[in-house]
């Protein structure tokens, strides 16, 4: 096991995963698939699908998120201009234009099979983040499993708890549903219950399902990884919540159980797929519109355009 991508796993760490927050170390830096010249390479590339650049207010508590594009800039001034500004770029599903991070990704994967046999993932990913010194990701929470991975610079990681107060269950459905963009009620006082990680390069962090988390970088780019998976109770994790969106918003409903176990997860599970398939939610989804452009020549990497709906 001595070149696998996780270095310090141990047999105990299979009951833990996905349970409760673990940190471990990993090798992906020897790769060398995430330099600053292998990613300028991988910008280039990068279709326009595939990645979205934010810039962030400062108070975690009043979100302030703008989304921006890249247009004529190559990989290398990209990256130079987030060293120098306050942007956020992230290159998702890599695996999808890229062979070799596919590779990669796979090799993770199958991986953390051998260490947990019995585990089936699908629906893997990739992104790769490429973010300015300082900058923060807003207090929100994912809904497939993730990772994130360390490869340059330094993080401070924020892991609340699940339930509340740190994300009540109609919150949790308003970002199955789109409504929101992951981001859900946040003060500082829920700092007091967070777990707290300066992330470093070479260590990755994995926490329990739809946990919230924020981030705010130290004085330094970071370059991170995010890997996230599907398992069959997580796709009912989704499926059950999704439905139970639709009953409370359509059909009044309240008290609605959470439990991916026992008669009523088919049912849910089919009123989900259905309601998605149709479109039925489409209208009342999250619209972006992007209102900058990353410029390499102004003192903070970004310039102010006329705004548009993606
Ligand atoms: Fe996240």
């Amino acid at each position: 096991m001595n070149n696998s991508i996780i270095s310090d796993w141990k047999p105990q760490h299979a009951e833990i995963y996905g349970k409760q927050n673990l940190l471990l170390h990993h090798r992906l830096a020897d790769s060398g698939l995430f330099t600053k010249s292998a990613l300028a390479e991988l910008i280039d590339k990068c279709p326009s699908s595939n990645y979205t650049l934010n810039t962030m207010g400062y108070d975690p508590e009043n979100p302030e998120w703008r989304q921006g594009v890249v247009r004529d800039v190559c990989g290398e001034e990209v990256i130079a201009s987030i060293e120098t500004g306050r942007m956020w770029l992230n290159l998702r599903a890599v695996e999808e234009f890229d062979t070799r991070y596919q590779k990669l990704l796979d090799q993770m994967f199958s991986e953390f099979q051998e260490n947990m046999p019995g585990s089936h993932t699908f629906k893997r990913k990739m992104g790769i983040l490429i973010s300015s010194p300082l900058v923060q990701v807003l207090y929100h929470c994912d809904i497939p499993g993730q990772s994130l991975w360390q490869l340059e610079g330094e993080k401070r990681v924020f892991v609340y708890p699940t339930g509340k107060p740190y994300m009540d269950q109609r919150s949790f459905e308003t970002i199955i549903l789109k409504e929101t963009d992951e981001e859900i009620p946040y003060n500082h006082e829920m700092d007091e219950g967070a777990s707290v990680y300066i992330l470093k390069p070479g260590e990755t962090i994995n926490w329990p399902l739809n946990s919230p988390h924020r981030v705010e970088n130290l004085d330094c780019l970071n370059i991170s990884v995010t890997t996230e998976h599907y398992t069959n109770d997580i796709r009912k994790n989704y499926a059950v919540n999704y439905a139970n969106g639709i009953l409370r918003r359509s059909f009044g409903m309240q008290n609605l159980s959470q439990s991916i176990h026992g008669p009523m997860v088919y049912p849910k599970a089919a009123l989900a797929f259905v309601w998605r398939e149709l479109g039925f939610h489409k209208s009342k989804q999250v619209k972006h519109t992007v209102d900058f452009a990353l410029d390499p020549k102004s003192d903070d990497g970004m310039i102010d355009i006329p705004a548009y709906e993606l």
